[in-house]
């Protein structure tokens, strides 16, 4: 069987050339990153670099390696006018004819370096219509225009999930040839959920209806629900989504107590937008529990949200929780 490669499915998507260079460039550097990932040890590369970015969190020596390898790949397509990057304090400009923006996450799921389990990158491509050269200001748009999301996830295969407004799409990489081929033409998120993902040691954290609505799913057969759920978390945003995209379920990530300042623990631009946009594409929602996350004005590019993601009806009935 021949598959479609994702120059192809670009190219027949009558996408933009401007943007299929940035989505093509990202698969380039990703397949690299993916190398780089599967000589872990032998390469030196495992973990602390040492440092800390701008979240005051530990950065590993992949974090910074997959960000300058990003950084670098994005710099040298003409199409970037500039990029945000987690591990970047600021944001960069690039070239000023470009018409598109970037903001990703290296690599997400970073505490998974070290166990050899599974991590990925997310990105986010947004229209450029302010400054000459970019200013944070001309990032903070909601995830509603983005023209582009998508992330690679680096696992026992590497997949490449995108979209470009027109629904979801899968691609795994043939690692002998370096290609992305499709392999999910039509990625589909039931509306009714079976199992649901969060990091349960902080229930007692959470705001009371988050606590009520978990403690309901963990009753099961013998609560309100009338029947079992699974749970899974793997601890890396990529990996969790991905399976919800895969064979549904709902994913959250609450707002927390002992930082009653942080709105949550992900990032609005690029973690909950991006993947936020592939959800809504594969037919689910994304809300926080006042509102659609994909409608949040952005006030910072390195803002917080807390996150209800997955299948719609489980979403609605999250939120419903909080707004009762
Ligand atoms: P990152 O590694 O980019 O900082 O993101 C990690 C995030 C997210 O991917 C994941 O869902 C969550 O942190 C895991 O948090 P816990 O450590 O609470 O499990
Ligand atoms: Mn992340
Ligand atoms: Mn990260």
């Amino acid at each position: 069987m021949s598959r479609i490669a994702l120059p192809q499915y670009l190219a027949n998507a009558d996408v933009a050339p401007e943007l299929q260079s940035i989505i093509l460039g990202l698969a380039d550097v990703s397949i690299n990153i993916s190398k780089s990932l599967a000589k872990g040890a032998l390469a030196g590369i495992l973990g602390a670099a040492g440092a800390e970015n701008v979240q005051g969190e530990d950065q590993k020596k992949l974090d910074v390696i997959a960000n300058d390898m990003i950084k670098d790949a994005l710099a040298a397509i003409p199409a970037v006018r500039g990029l945000a990057s987690e591990e970047e304090t600021d944001v960069v400009p690039c070239h000023t004819n470009g018409s598109f923006l970037v903001t990703f996450d290296p690599l997400d799921g970073s505490s998974n370096i070290d166990i050899n389990s599974m991590v990925g990158t997310i990105f986010s491509v947004l229209p450029h219509s302010g400054t000459e050269v970019v200013t944070e200001q001309d990032f903070l748009q909601p995830g509603r225009h983005q023209s582009a999301a998508g992330y690679v996830l680096y696992g026992p295969s590497v997949m490449l999930v995108l979209s470009i407004g027109k629904g979801v799409v899968m691609f795994t990489l043939d690692q002998d040839v370096n290609n992305y081929l499709m392999t999910d033409a039509e990625v589909a998120i039931p509306a009714d959920a079976k199992e649901f993902s969060i990091n349960m040691s902080n229930q007692r954290h959470w705001v009371a209806p988050m606590q009520d609505y978990i403690a309901d799913l963990m009753a099961g057969k013998d609560g309100p629900r009338g029947k079992d759920f699974n749970m899974r978390w793997v601890a890396a945003m990529v990996a969790d989504v991905h399976r919800i995209l895969c064979r549904g379920g709902l994913f959250t990530y609450p707002w927390d107590s002992r930082k009653p300042d942080q709105a949550g623990k992900l990032r609005l631009m690029y973690e909950a937008n991006p993947m936020g946009y592939l959800v809504e594409q594969a037919g689910g929602e994304v809300w926080t529990p006042d509102g659609k996350i994909l409608d949040i004005q952005p006030e910072h590019i390195h803002q917080r949200v807390p996150v209800i993601l997955g299948a719609a009806n489980e979403v609605a009935l999250c939120v419903d929780y909080h707004q009762r």
